[in-house]
């Protein structure tokens, strides 16, 4: 198969390295249209063009869409009109009205499309399930969860990128909900302006993040570089 990936920053290398572990894969194409995102995945080895159009015509049999939401939702449309299957990052498109338009679209064509809610799949998540499964807990009737996240660049999280924090980090959270549970009768959330300055999970490594109004950088050990707050 040859997969394209639209937009190759963090994600988009990301599925580049998971793709190419696939055997049926034979060839993929990234596309950005930051030369300094092509770079960084053509040091990678991935080959790169910087525009949707030339990755088109290269005639992918399927696109992986990694841009910021923002800008899903006319790469999913470009790629149903070429009839090409899509799989792309969470969240759909940053409009309601743009995600029922995609979805519609995409039945409509009857091309294989899907968004890649990957939490339930992982390990932990389906660990998860099979203890609520087992009964061993009874019935669960309440759920609450702890988003532990940053951004791993300055205006990560702004409206014009991706509507804000929950559109772009809660749609995880609500997709595993629905999956665990069946539809919500109501679903509330909240958060400060300013969250977190330090937050440290006791024996969890890779989940002393933080908020901060300052550049933040993931880190996966117990440093927090970039961390303007307290180190307790
Ligand atoms: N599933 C997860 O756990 C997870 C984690 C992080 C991010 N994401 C999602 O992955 C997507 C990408 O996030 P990221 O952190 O990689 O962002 P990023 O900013 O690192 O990369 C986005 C890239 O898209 C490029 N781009 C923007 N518009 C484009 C266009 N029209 N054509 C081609 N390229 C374009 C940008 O130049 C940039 O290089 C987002 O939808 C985000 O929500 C998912």
């Amino acid at each position: 198969m040859k997969i394209g990936i639209a937009g190759v920053g963090g994600m988009g290398r990301h599925h580049g390295r998971v793709v190419k572990e696939f055997k049926f894969v034979r060839e993929i194409l990234g596309c950005d249209l930051s030369a300094e995102a092509r770079k960084l995945a053509e040091k990678e080895g991935m080959r790169t063009v910087g525009d949707l159009p030339t990755l088109l015509a290269w005639k992918p049999d399927a696109v992986i869409v990694a841009t910021q939401p923002s800008a899903h939702a006319p790469i999913i449309e470009a790629c149903f009109r070429a009839g090409v299957p899509v799989l792309t990052e969470k969240p759909l498109a940053t409009t309601i009205a743009d995600c029922r338009r995609l979805v519609a679209m995409g039945k409509k064509l009857r091309i294989p499309f899907q968004v890649g809610f990957e939490l339930r799949y992982c390990g932990l998540h389906r660990a998860m399930v099979d203890v609520v499964k087992s009964g061993k807990i009874g019935k669960p009737v309440s759920m609450g969860l702890v988003q532990i996240s940053g951004a791993h660049q300055k205006g990560y999280f702004t409206k014009e990128r991706c509507v804000g924090i929950f559109w772009e980090k809660l749609c995880h959270q609500v997709d595993i909900y629905r999956y665990w549970f069946g539809e919500p009768e109501r679903i509330m959330a909240f958060a400060g302006r300013k969250c977190h300055q330090t937050l440290r999970h006791i024996g969890q490594r890779s989940g002393s993040h933080c908020f901060s109004r300052r550049p933040f950088r993931h880190d996966n050990n117990d440093k927090r570089q970039g961390c303007p707050g307290r180190r307790d």
